[in-house]
């Protein structure tokens, strides 16, 4: 594990927001479409801010470390800052790898599961509000991810 960033080992070994909400605002669950691991996404949101966020993964050391980064960065934040412009995919992904530090080109194809679990734990909220309009747009961001598992795997 030696081309591995200290920041991503530690999110891996102490692992932030692991567990499941009761009663959570929103769920998310995606199997990663490039090795099947699962992850599964829960948001509790009050006022339209992110209270709480909580996950679990079968997934890999990558894919825990991701998840822990993601619930770390996006904790606290309002859900309509992160669904903001028309960049949402990238500026995730984005706080995922500031917060883990780097990540071995091999296992880029990980960050997106816990991210697309997120975004639709999100999306459940939005539906449960009837709030339309949202829905569609993360429909839209969710139909960018594919691209995102492929990074990293070609050459
Ligand atoms: S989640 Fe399956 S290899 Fe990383």
């Amino acid at each position: 594990m030696k081309d591995i960033s200290k920041k991503l080992l530690e999110h891996f070994q102490n692992p932030k927001n692991v567990g499941v909400i009761v009663n959570a605002d929103g769920y998310g669950k995606v199997e990663n479409p490039i090795c099947g691991d699962m992850t599964e996404m829960y948001i509790k949101v009050e006022k339209n801010i992110l209270k709480d966020v909580k996950f679990k993964s079968y997934g890999c050391f990558a894919t825990i470390a991701s998840a822990s980064a993601l619930s770390e960065a996006v904790k606290g934040k309002k859900i309509d800052g992160i669904l903001k412009g028309e960049r949402t995919m990238e500026q995730l992904m984005d706080m995922v790898m500031k917060e883990l530090g780097d990540i071995p080109k091999k296992k880029m194809h990980c960050p997106p599961a816990p991210i697309e679990a997120f975004l639709k734990a999100i999306q459940d909220y939005c539906a449960k509000k009837n709030e339309e309009k949202m829905v569609k747009k993360i429909d839209d961001v969710l139909s960018s991810v594919k691209c995102y598992y492929k990074v990293g795997l070609e050459e």
